[in-house]
């Protein structure tokens, strides 16, 4: 038999073939009994639920057992048996356990009462195992199947972007800069500068803040298209909702306005929810009852409902007139805080909200300008919980304003011949935005921290493991 040939977990807790031999692989969540008995919890992360391993304490090694402690990874084979008692159906009656590899308790940090998130981040390797963990990331996979199957369902093509970037175009954040020079001692032009001509690329590069201007080159060929991938931010941002490396989904879409843009990114939040709820029950119903008790209500409040639009000019007027206490004070001009962003979701209108028309100085360059002169046809998607969600907009078309814009922010040109070549050949109508990845799973299993949905979270000053 091939070491891989298992039961998993999920399935033996589903069947119902007892008195049949299974095997059975996974990590001692606990031990309890006394000398004749033990209970085992096992976990093999294919489900939150554990399966009790029932041994019969005489017929086996008294060092084998001794080992079968918190954390230690085993086999077990034997019979599924219909289980009596207790929360769980089945159970399995231990023939044969095989030790893989044991988990000293004087050193293995998890142990079986609960530990607080902030621990599990210093412990970060070994929090998968946790069942908050292993439900998190179990919603984070179905959350990224579920983002390629929406956009395939919908005729859209996934497109890479690069990673490396040589182009500071878009302006959305700091970036990281990538290179092989000597940082001891690097090449110098004759003005005493450093000399990229000599770094790998013969240029200055940087990791990606963005996959949308390249997406765009994607779309006005492909029509549809989507790009799922790492972003990296370099902002000294220690906040609940920022990470300097966190992923992002960005729909581009040819002849689609800004109007159309909002309905895809409403459909698209929807769905994901609505597959959340209907894969991830167990897990979510975990999360709700350890963490948030409101979680899935407030799921199905975002499925059932139209999302608010608004203008930025409505949303300053309601933030001004609204009497509440904010830490920055709102007029006309200034960018939206997460405060302000929160008050018109939960406290003012109770559902999401999607603010368009910003101030076109507050917006990137790419956004359409409307013709007022002063606004942008952006749209920021705001949550629950979370505020900006999306960050999106109709793409300039008109190639005067977009060098104009370019020239006031001073961008240099040169950087962006071949994003300006879109608008000079074959030029559409075109729109995209890009959805936080981590907000979204922040909203969709009610943690409150970024660093508790990402795997192995990268903030300022930490980049353990
Ligand atoms: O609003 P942003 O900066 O928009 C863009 O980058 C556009 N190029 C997207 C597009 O139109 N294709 O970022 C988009 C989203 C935000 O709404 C937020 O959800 C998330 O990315 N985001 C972050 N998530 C975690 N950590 C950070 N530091 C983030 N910065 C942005
Ligand atoms: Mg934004």
């Amino acid at each position: 038999m091939s070491i891989k040939s298992r039961t998993k977990i999920q399935d033996a807790l589903t069947s119902d073939e007892f008195e049949k031999e299974i095997t059975v692989k996974g990590w001692v969540r606990t031990r309890r009994g006394n000398k004749k008995i033990a209970f085992i919890a096992l976990n093999d992360g294919s489900t939150i639920n554990n399966i009790q391993i029932i041994a019969d304490v005489p017929a086996f090694p008294e060092e084998l057992l001794r080992q079968i402690t918190t954390g230690a990874c085993i086999s077990v084979t034997g019979l599924l048996t219909s289980s009596p008692g207790g929360g769980q159906n089945v159970e399995i009656q231990a023939q044969t356990i095989e030790l893989y590899g044991a988990a000293d308790p004087a050193s293995y940090p998890l142990q079986k009462k609960g530990h607080s998130l902030e621990f599990l981040r210093e412990i970060a390797h070994l929090r998968p195992r946790t069942n908050t963990f292993g439900a998190i990331f179990r919603i984070r996979h179905a959350m990224a199947y579920a983002i390629h199957k929406y956009f395939n369902d919908n005729g859209f093509f996934y497109l890479h972007t690069p990673i490396i970037t040589g182009s500071d175009a878009e302006g959305a954040g700091e970036m990281f800069r990538v290179t092989t020079l000597d940082m001891n001692n690097p090449p110098k032009t004759q003005d005493g500068k450093i000399n990229y001509k000599e770094d790998f690329f013969g240029k200055e590069t940087n990791l990606t803040v963005s996959g949308q201007l390249e997406g765009e080159l994607g779309a006005l060929a492909l029509s549809e298209i989507y790009t799922f991938g790492p972003t990296f931010r370099a902002e000294n941002s220690n906040t609940p909702r920022h990470l300097a490396e966190f992923w992002m989904i960005e729909p581009e879409m040819a002849f689609y306005d800004i109007e159309d843009n909002m309905d895809l990114a409403e459909d698209f939040l929807k769905y994901l929810t609505v597959y959340a709820l209907e894969h991830c029950h167990e897990d979510l119903n975990f999360l709700n009852n350890m963490y948030d008790k409101e979680l899935i209500s407030r799921l199905n409040s975002v499925i059932n409902t139209d999302f608010m639009r608004i203008s930025y000019t409505e949303a300053v007027e309601i933030l001004s007139s609204s009497g509440a206490d904010f830490e920055f004070p709102t007029h006309w001009g200034s960018d939206l805080q997460s405060e302000h962003e929160r008050y018109l979701v939960e406290a003012h209108f109770k559902k999401p909200v999607i603010i368009t028309g910003y101030p076109k100085k507050i917006k990137a360059f790419y956004m359409k300008q409307n013709d007022d002169g002063n606004t942008v046809r952006a749209m920021d998607v705001l949550f629950p919980k979370i505020g900006e969600i999306i960050g999106g907009s109709q793409r300039e078309d008109d190639i005067n304003k977009l060098e104009a814009r370019i020239k006031e922010l001073d961008i240099p040109m040169e950087d962006l011949g071949w994003y300006l070549d879109t608008r000079k050949f074959g030029n559409a109508p075109h729109s995209g935005f890009g959805l936080g990845f981590e907000r979204m799973m922040l909203f969709i299993t009610g943690m409150s921290n970024i660093r508790d949905v990402m795997p192995f979270p990268r903030t300022p000053k930490n980049a353990a493991f």
